[in-house]
């Protein structure tokens, strides 16, 4: 049903608004569909709330506002049954901080962050940054989906591995972890005395009609002891561009640990993206709801189409608007360069230690949509 009070078919010019996503094919005839923000306009009781604070005047530092950790307890509760105290929540400028703040606070120079691949790509760069290593765990396909490899992983924990880095729902590959494969992941964790930490920025995202986010936390007070959860409005009401998430940290030791990390060097979020965070967890579930419909739309078309795109092989996406592709049985050299040359800007599957794939950003108005569909199959004629 498309949603009569919100327009998600609304075609926006993004190129003058200095939008990353639009800037990497300025000048050039080329649908960005690579980074994972959407070409919608965000929810009117945001843009309300913003414009509220805009009108006022007045931009001195500002403390997340009073009632913030409520709501966002809330929201918790009523939209995933997770329940979390306001005081467990650590304010972050932007969710990739909390990546790099996690891998420096729970492993030591020289210890490790074990996570599966393919992945968003600061997973990967996050503990490098901070001189910590990486140990990949490849996700496998099992029954026409992709899975972990919970032998791979309990081999995987040498003793320097101190931290689970787990993404849930899953960038890039779409999926949403059942409770069991949740449970099975923690239990590995546990044995192995590692700190749990889930990105559950996609948690609004749920697409398939008959399912709702688990929050790993909220599976176990004992997996919760261990566990910190990152999060954020970004993803779901497209407002990354003003820089607001946090972590929920329940035990209080892993919650001193993370801020001594940040002191004096993580920013507090900004103004605008502490009362869009509030409007998005107060007011901004209707929106929420009209945007999957919409994108459970895009999903489908999608995935129609490239079932009958010779060469390239995807996978139902569960959650996200991400959908991940195979392109390796067409034996290109540059996939990315590719598409682009034929109107289309994936996003490079090496990125997430997957060469070969290509990642596709189906947030977008239907007609842009059936558009960059037109260019792939275009594209994929001739080869
Ligand atoms: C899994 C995941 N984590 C984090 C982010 C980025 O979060 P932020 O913009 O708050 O740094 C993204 C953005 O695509 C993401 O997919």
């Amino acid at each position: 049903m498309p949603s009569r009070e919100f327009d998600f078919d609304a075609v926006i010019d993004r190129r003058a608004s200095a939008s990353s996503k639009w800037n990497r094919y300025a000048g050039r005839d080329v649908i960005p569909m690579w980074v994972a923000d959407m070409d919608f306009r965000t929810a009117p009781c945001i843009v309300a709330e913003l414009e509220r604070r805009v009108a006022h005047g007045v931009f001195g530092y500002t403390d997340p506002p009073a009632e913030l950790p409520g709501v966002v307890a809330a929201a918790m509760a009523r939209d995933f049954g997770w329940r979390i105290e306001p005081d467990w929540i650590v304010w972050l400028p932007s969710l990739v901080v909390g990546l790099n703040v996690v891998a420096r606070a729970f492993a030591g120079p020289g210890e490790a962050v074990l996570t599966a691949t393919p992945i968003y790509p600061p997973f990967l760069s996050a503990p490098r940054h901070g001189g910590r290593g990486v140990v990949q765990v490849p996700l496998i396909e099992d029954g026409g989906r992709w899975c972990w490899d919970f032998d791979a992983l309990e081999r995987a924990v040498t003793p320097a591995v101190r931290v689970l880095l787990l993404c849930s729902p899953h960038n890039p590959t779409g999926r949403m972890w059942t409770q069991a494969e949740l449970t099975r992941i923690a239990q590995i964790a546990m044995r192995h005395d590692l700190v749990i930490v889930a990105d559950e920025i996609h948690a609004g995202l749920a697409l398939d009609a008959d399912r709702r986010h688990l929050p790993l936390a909220g599976l176990d007070p004992a997996i919760a002891q261990r566990t910190v959860t990152l999060q954020s409005a970004s993803k779901t009401w497209n407002i990354p561009g003003l820089g607001c998430a946090f972590a929920v940290v329940s035990d209080p030791p892993l919650r001193a640990r993370m801020r001594r990390v940040m002191a004096g060097i993580v920013a507090d979020p900004g103004a605008m993206g502490l009362f869009a965070a509030l409007a998005a967890y107060r007011d901004g579930e209707p929106w929420r709801r009209a945007l999957v419909a919409y994108l459970r739309g895009n999903r489908d078309r999608l995935e129609r189409a490239l079932e009958s795109l010779p060469g390239l092989r995807s996978w139902h996406v569960e959650a996200t608007y991400l959908a991940w592709i195979d392109t390796r049985a067409l034996a290109l050299e540059a996939p990315v360069r590719h598409f682009e040359a034929h109107g289309v800007g994936l996003h490079d599957g090496a990125l997430f230690a997957a060469p070969g794939f290509v990642r596709l950003n189906f947030a977008c108005p239907r007609v842009l949509l059936d558009e960059a569909l037109a260019r792939m199959r275009r594209a994929l004629d001739g080869i």
